[in-house]
C-alpha cells in the first residue's frame, strides 16, 4: 500500500524530540498560550518573512478572524475562487461576509477575468487561495484590488514555504490564514492555524479576537472567540518547522520525477508551476479520462489515490442558497471531474513513485 500522505514516516524520526517537548509542557502545565506557542509565533513568522504570526485553533478560523480583523462588515462580499476546499467559503461566511464565487485558471489558481464579472460596488475583499502548493498570481491579484478597492486576505492554507518571486505565500495581503490540519505541508497532531500580517493593529486585534475579544484579564471591549493553537500543537509545529524548507524541497523532487516518468504518458495532463512560483507540491493532481474508473483501479491496485475537490463549491448544498447551477463555472468543473490527486509527501521514494506510475499506467 502507497498511502495519500505518510504521516508515520515523517513522524517517526522526530518522536524523541516531540516526547520530550510534550513532558516539558505538562510538566509546566502551561497548555494554553504557552511559551512554546509564543516561540513557534516568531519562529513561523520569521520562516516566512511576516511580522506578526498569531496561533489559532485551525484554518478554518484564522480565515474568518482574519477577514474580521481586517475589517469585514457584515453583507461584504468577497471573491472566492469555486475550487477550493470549502473552509475558504465557510470561513466568509462565518465572518458575516457575502461569498462571490470566481472561476480558476489552467494551474487552478484564482481567474481574475472571472473576478471582473464577479466585482461589484458591495465586493469589499479578495481570497486568493494558494491551492495545492503554489501561490496565486499576486500582482494580478494587486493590480486587480487596487482598481477596485478591495483588501486582500490570502488562504495560505495549503502553501507553507511556497513562494512568488522571492516572496512568500501569507505576506501578500493584510493578513493569511494557514492551516496546521495534520496532512498540511506543516501539520500538527491534531487541529491547529495561524494568521499572519505585516499590520501591527491587525495583529493587536486577532490576538484579542482569539481570546475571547480581551487584551486584559477578564476585560473584554468587543466579543470574541475561543481560538487558541494548542501548546502541545506548537510543540509539534516547532519540531517540524526546523525541517520545513528540506520537506518542501523532498515534495519538489517527489513532483520533479512524476513529471519525468509521466510525460510520455498519454492521456494525462501534468501539472504546471506558474511563471515565478516556487512550488511546495502539498498536493500531485494530474488529469485523466474516466477519472472515477481510473480512482478505482488505483485504489484497486493499493495506490492511496485521492480528489481534490469532487465537487466545486458552487454545486455544494452548503452554497445552494448563491444560486449557482452546474456550467457556472467551466474551468472549476472540468478540473473537479477529470483531476486525481497522487500520493505526495516528503518520504516519497523513487521505487515508490515508479510504483504509482506503473500503477496509472495500467489503471488508463
Ligand atoms: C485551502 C484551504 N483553506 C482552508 C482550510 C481550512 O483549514 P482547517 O481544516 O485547519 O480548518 C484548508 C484545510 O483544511 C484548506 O485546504
Amino acid at each position: 500500500m502507497i498511502p495519500l500522505v505518510d504521516l508515520k514516516a515523517n513522524y517517526l524520526p522526530l518522536a524523541k524530540e516531540i516526547a520530550q517537548g510534550f513532558e516539558r509542557v505538562c510538566n509546566d502545565t502551561a497548555f494554553i498560550l504557552g511559551a512554546d506557542v509564543k516561540e513557534f509565533e516568531k519562529e513561523y513568522a520569521a520562516f516566512i518573512g511576516a511580522k506578526h504570526c498569531i496561533g489559532v485553533a485551525n484554518g478554518t478560523d484564522a480565515l474568518e478572524l482574519a477577514l474580521r480583523a481586517a475589517g469585514l462588515q457584515p453583507g461584504d462580499e468577497v471573491l472566492v475562487p469555486t475550487n477550493s476546499f470549502i473552509a475558504s467559503a465557510l470561513a466568509v461566511a462565518r465572518a458575516g461576509g457575502q461569498v462571490k464565487l470566481v472561476d480558476c485558471d489552467d494551474d487552478y489558481l484564482i481567474d481574475l477575468e472571472s473576478c471582473a464579472k464577479a466585482v461589484t460596488p458591495r465586493t469589499k475583499f479578495i481570497m486568493p487561495v494558494h491551492l495545492f502548493g503554489q501561490c496565486a498570481p499576486m500582482q494580478k491579484v494587486a493590480d486587480f484590488a487596487k482598481a477596485h478597492a478591495l483588501a486582500v486576505v490570502e488562504d495560505a492554507a495549503q502553501a507553507q514555504g511556497a513562494k512568488q518571486n522571492n516572496r512568500a505565500a501569507g505576506t501578500f495581503g493584510i493578513a493569511a490564514g494557514t492551516s496546521f490540519y495534520p496532512g498540511k505541508n506543516l501539520g500538527a497532531y491534531g487541529d491547529g492555524g495561524a494568521i499572519t500580517t505585516d499590520d501591527d493593529a491587525v495583529a493587536q486585534k486577532l490576538r484579542a479576537l482569539r481570546n475571547y475579544g480581551s487584551e486584559v484579564k477578564y476585560h473584554h471591549p468587543e466579543t470574541g472567540f475561543n481560538s487558541r493553537l494548542d501548546t502541545l500543537q506548537a510543540v509539534v509545529l516547532r519540531a517540524k518547522l526546523k525541517h520545513l524548507s528540506d520537506y518542501n524541497a523532498q515534495r519538489r523532487a517527489a513532483a520533479e520525477r512524476y513529471q519525468a516518468l509521466l510525460k510520455d504518458v498519454r492521456g494525462v495532463g501534468l501539472p504546471r508551476t506558474a511563471s515565478g512560483n516556487e512550488h511546495i507540491w502539498h498536493i500531485y493532481a494530474v488529469r485523466v479520462p474516466k477519472r472515477d474508473a481510473v480512482l478505482h483501479s488505483l485504489q484497486a491496485q493499493k495506490i492511496g489515490a485521492g480528489i481534490h475537490y469532487p465537487v466545486p463549491i458552487h454545486l455544494q448544498g452548503a452554497f445552494k442558497s448563491l444560486g449557482h447551477k452546474a456550467g457556472d463555472f467551466p474551468q472549476a468543473e472540468a478540473a473537479a471531474n477529470e483531476m486525481i490527486s497522487l500520493p505526495m509527501y516528503p518520504e516519497l521514494t523513487a521505487a515508490q513513485a515508479e510504483q504509482v506510475v506503473g500503477a496509472l499506467r495500467k489503471a488508463l
